[in-house]
This record gives structure tokens, C-alpha cells and sequence, in this order.
């Protein structure tokens, strides 16, 4: 079998709403799914429901937030794959509603929303990307959104110009760059890093009136998670359909 057809995949957050998705369809193409959460029990429960749907799923405590969370789990990953084929960063946290705004949002939100979809992001990254560099094709994905569309944000013609959450959608921004400069860095290597907004989906945190069901909405993080040699690198994508930065 291929590199790119039976595949380690981690996938942070991923005990409920997109990423639970994402781990039930790349574990139905025959991937080995390393169902991260923060809560053992939720971790648990995740792995026994896509168990008895005969995915290959392993059970991972990992809190984005916590610098001896990642360490562990980089070690624990090490020891039973010695290496990762695919980091899906999925976990991320909004706390505003749509018109919270910049003048006031308060600071703890700001440092609360950072602390997981970016620092938290960073830092799992950070850990685990020497285990992805010994995949022979290593792929990232990060969770954006479109509502960290610099370009979108400032075009009063734009479809989200009025959906405004500052915190959120400023780290959302910080994931695009940070996306940029590690493609850069690993310029030259098979590895590829892309951005991927899921779309508006029904999850927790996309809510009721979402127009898009959680099938669809994990099809951008299954399509970019085992990209081919020839797809691409360092974009922001929408299914497949690149989003202006
Ligand atoms: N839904 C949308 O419309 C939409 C649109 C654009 C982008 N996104 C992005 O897509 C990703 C998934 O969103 P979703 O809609 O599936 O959200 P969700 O249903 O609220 O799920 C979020 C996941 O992140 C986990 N998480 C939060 N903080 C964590 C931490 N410190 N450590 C580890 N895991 C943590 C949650 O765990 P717990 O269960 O323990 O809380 C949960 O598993 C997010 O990055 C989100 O920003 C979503």
C-alpha cells in the first residue's frame, strides 16, 4: 500500500462536530485515526463509535492548551507509529457572538480564543512536526475559516463583510499566517500545509441555522489531509476552491 493510502492521522478536537467527521471518513478510506480530545471519556467514547463503524481508531488525551499534554502525546505517538502522516489541526474555541466587536470585546476573550486556535495550534504543530517529517509524504492541515479572510473582511461587497467576531476571526488570520511561514520554511520537502475553511457547518459551534451538514463539512480536511504528490501547498481552500488570504 501506498504512503498516501494507509496513512497515521491525528486529528485534534476530534470527539465531536467536524472533526469527528473527518476521523469517520479518512478511517472509512482505511487510515489509522488517532482520535485526539481533551477529555479521556470523550476520547473513548469517539473511538468505541467509529470502532463499531470499523475505523482503526486509537484513543488520544491531548489539550491544545497544555505544554505536558502535547509532550505526552508527541512521546505516546513516537512509540507506537514513530511517525505521523498527517496532523489535522482541528480544535478551536469561540466564545463571541456575530457582532462582537473590536472596541470591546474583552481582552480575557482575546487571550482565551488565542490560547487554544493559535498558540495551541502552534505549539501541537511544533511538537509533532519532526514525527510528520518522517512521513515520507507528510500533510498539515489547519483549521481556519473564511471569517480570517483579511481580504474578505475589508470588502464592503464581500459576503461575511457584516459577520464581524473580532477575537475569533483575528486568530483565525493568525492560523492563515502562521500557515504561510511554515510552508515557506519547509519549502523543498514533500511536506504540504494548507488552511481549509469547512464551511458554515451545524456542529456545536457553527450552530443550528449552519446551512451545511457535518458530512460536508469535513470534506475539505478529508480532501486536503491525503492530498496526491502533485496537489498543492500552502493554500486556503473551500472545498476546493482556493480563498483569497
Ligand atoms: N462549524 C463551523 O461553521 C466552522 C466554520 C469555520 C471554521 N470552523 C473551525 O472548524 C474547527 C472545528 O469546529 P466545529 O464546528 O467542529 O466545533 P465544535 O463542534 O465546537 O468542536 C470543537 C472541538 O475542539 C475541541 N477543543 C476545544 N478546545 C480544545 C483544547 N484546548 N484542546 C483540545 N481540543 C479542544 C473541542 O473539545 P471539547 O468537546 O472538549 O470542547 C471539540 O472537540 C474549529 O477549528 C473551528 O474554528 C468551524
Amino acid at each position: 500500500m501506498s504512503t498516501l493510502s494507509k496513512r497515521v492521522i491525528l486529528i485534534t478536537g476530534a470527539n465531536k462536530g467536524i472533526g469527528l467527521e473527518t476521523a469517520r471518513q479518512l478511517g472509512k478510506e482505511g487510515h489509522t485515526i488517532i482520535v485526539a480530545a481533551r477529555d479521556e471519556k470523550k476520547a473513548q467514547a469517539a473511538v468505541t463509535e467509529l470502532s463499531q463503524e470499523g475505523v482503526d481508531a486509537r484513543p488520544l488525551v491531548l489539550d491544545v492548551t497544555s505544554a505536558a499534554s502535547i509532550a505526552q502525546a508527541a512521546k505516546e505517538i513516537e512509540q507506537q507509529f514513530g511517525k505521523l502522516d498527517t496532523l489535522i489541526n482541528n480544535a478551536g474555541l469561540a466564545l463571541e457572538g456575530w457582532g462582537s466587536k473590536a472596541s470591546t470585546t474583552p481582552i480575557d476573550d482575546w487571550r482565551k480564543i488565542y490560547e487554544t486556535n493559535v498558540f495551541g495550534l502552534v505549539a501541537v504543530t511544533q511538537a509533532l512536526l519532526p514525527l510528520v517529517k518522517k512521513s515520507e509524504a507528510g500533510r498539515i492541515v489547519n483549521l481556519s475559516s473564511i471569517l480570517g479572510s483579511l481580504a474578505l473582511h475589508a470588502d464592503p461587497k464581500s459576503p461575511i463583510y457584516d459577520f464581524k467576531a473580532a477575537a475569533y476571526d483575528s486568530s483565525k488570520s493568525a492560523v492563515n499566517q502562521f500557515t504561510i511561514h511554515l510552508v515557506h520554511e519547509l519549502r523543498g520537502t514533500p511536506i504540504k500545509v494548507n488552511a481549509a475553511h469547512p464551511g458554515w457547518v451545524k456542529t456545536d459551534m457553527g450552530g443550528q441555522d449552519a446551512p451545511m451538514n457535518v458530512v460536508d463539512g469535513a470534506k475539505t480536511s478529508v480532501w486536503l489531509a491525503t492530498l496526491p504528490a502533485d496537489g498543492p501547498t500552502g493554500g486556503f481552500f473551500h472545498l476546493q476552491d482556493q480563498l483569497p488570504w
